[in-house]
């Protein structure tokens, strides 16, 4: 088993990063509601705890608390926030609202000297209203800014700590530095999670729940659902079947691509259900986005139980749920966020589904996939590609899809992505403070048509939006500066090279307010 952190959430919208920041150090962590069952959480066998932030205040009635079990553990602990006052709370210390709420950058001077940040001044991200008025016994004051006089406190005998301020997050530099030096130094945890081991855990444990079994697989393509399959198949061989869909909404190659991406870098033969036609038919007349996205879901879900009958009834369908997935619809479930898209992979499936779920990539980050998926020997185009939506260039083809709108946009797609490409542009690069690249780029077809003129012809034919995005996490994003001669030079050739576009526009909306997919 390899060394581990708890995380106990108390509802911040950080504490995702808190769990990345350990595992980017390759050391395994999990988030747990704060109220989560002791033997869930001691289960993973923690070295140490990190209690997150939250929107609550220690002092109102049923304010979530730290369970029993973290303090009789005897192991060390780091508040954050909302955390370092229930633990000053539950410790007998005080914690009162403050005088001005602190939202933004903050210096933190060290004032005592300690293992987890060195003397000084340092730059640091506040966002709270309560603040500790006096630390429990055994505590010091290890830092403090203008505002917090408490903003670091810690009881080093017990290895306790607690933090006013969001080490978590990039605008506090030292942040990552003082998380790592917890969790590694105080907690002594070994940074033994590393592709290699992620890769032999995942196999080990696909391996106990299929035993025997026949397990069916749909890869579409995804970096998900194609690491997925591929682990699965390192770990039962023959016993998966895996089941390439092609519903005629991917990108000019795309299908070619996967199928050689298998077949050369892991002797994989996908089955290949060409559902094209039924897609296409099912898609006729639909018009509204999340009407799209619900034939689709359908369709696929219809085909795929068609198929896997014909198969022969096998025990386990593979899915490519990723540990963001689990956590936000966890999430979700308990505050009913508002749902702005049906994003088809997390709880889509119908209820009544014969098969046992097989989740190889639950517990793992993006980045962790995309490790995995070159350990296991994926070519690095199809591990490290821009992300394509479930319901593909169906949400991209605004009003109807229909085979020849299809074709037009993939054309126009194709040469967008090649010039991308060309100018080294499809990545996302940090370069300073600055984004440079895309994270996602693609081109969406309207459905309205305007006037253009053409070799002294009156035209009247469909326009193109661009969409390029810089963003970490999509949650939000900025739409990418892209060089205007590029952006020129794209527009040009959609409209000499695409039958029926005649004009050509780039989007300029962030992400809120617009989203980054146009449906
Ligand atoms: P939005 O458009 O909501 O998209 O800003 C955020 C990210 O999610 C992708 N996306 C989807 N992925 N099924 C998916 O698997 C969907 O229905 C879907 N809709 C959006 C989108 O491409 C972007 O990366």
């Amino acid at each position: 088993m390899v060394d581990s952190i708890a995380i106990l959430d108390f509802g911040s919208q950080y504490a995702q990063l808190i769990a990345r920041r350990i595992r980017e150090a390759q050391v395994y962590c999990e988030l747990f509601p704060w109220d989560s069952s002791v033997d869930q959480v001691m289960g993973i066998n923690p070295r140490g705890f990190i209690l997150s932030g939250g929107p609550a205040s220690v002092y109102t009635r049923n304010a979530p608390n730290i369970p029993g079990y973290v303090l009789e553990s005897g192991l060390p602990v780091l508040g954050i926030c909302y955390g370092l006052q229930a633990l000053t709370h539950a410790l007998g210390g005080r914690v009162a609202p403050a005088v001005e709420r602190e939202y933004g950058p903050a210096d933190l001077v060290t004032t005592i000297s300690n293992p987890l940040l060195e003397a000084g001044s340092h730059r640091v991200w506040m966002s709270h209203g309560d603040r500790v008025e006096q630390p429990p016994a055994g505590f010091q004051v290890l830092a403090r800014s203008d505002n917090s006089p408490a903003a670091f406190i810690g009881d080093l005998e017990r290895g306790y700590f607690g933090v006013q301020f969001h080490p978590e997050v990039r605008h506090t530099p030292r942040g990552e530095v003082f998380l790592q030096r917890f969790f590694l130094e105080v907690c002594g945890a070994r940074p033994d999670w590393t592709p290699e081991s992620i890769l032999q855990q995942s196999i080990h444990r696909v391996r106990q729940q299929v035993g025997n079994g026949r397990v069916l697989a749909g890869v579409s393509g995804g970096v998900d659902s194609s690491v997925a399959a591929a682990l699965v198949h390192q770990a039962v061989g023959d016993q998966l079947v895996p089941v390439f869909v092609d519903n005629g909404l991917l990108r000019e190659g795309e299908s070619r691509q996967v199928l050689s991406a298998f077949q050369q870098n892991l002797g994989m033969e996908l089955v290949v259900v060409d559902a094209r036609e039924e897609f296409l038919t099912r898609l006729a007349g639909v018009m509204e986005p999340e009407e799209k996205r619900k034939v689709i879901g359908e369709t696929f879900i219809r085909v795929f139980e068609n198929r896997a009958t014909k198969l022969g009834q096998p025990d386990f369908l593979v899915q490519g749920t990723i540990y963001p997935d689990v956590v936000e619809s966890r999430a979700a479930d308990r505050s009913k966020v508002e749902r702005i898209k049906t994003h088809h992979n997390v709880g889509g499936l119908p209820p009544d589904l014969q098969f046992e779920l097989v989740e190889p990539l639950r517990y793992l980050f993006k980045d962790e996939v995309r490790q995995v998926g070159e350990a296991l020997g994926l070519p690095r185009e199809l591990v490290w590609r821009q992300p394509f939506p479930g319901p593909g260039l169906a949400v991209r083809c605004l009003g109807e899809v229909t085979r020849d709108r299809l074709a037009r946009l993939r054309a126009a797609d194709e040469i967008l992505i090649a010039e991308l490409r060309q100018a080294g542009l499809l990545v996302l690069e940090q370069k300073g403070d600055e984004l440079r690249g895309t994270a996602q780029a693609f081109a969406v077809l309207l459905p309205v048509r305007s006037v253009g003129v053409m070799g002294d012809q009156r035209t009247y034919q469909e326009v193109i939006a661009l969409r390029a995005v810089t963003t970490e996490d999509f949650m939000t994003a900025d739409w990418a500066r892209l060089p205007h001669d590029l952006l020129a030079r794209v527009a040009n050739r959609i409209v000499n090279e695409v039958q029926g576009v005649n004009r050509v526009v780039y989007d300029i909306t962030s992400k809120p307010p617009a989203t980054i997919e146009w449906e």
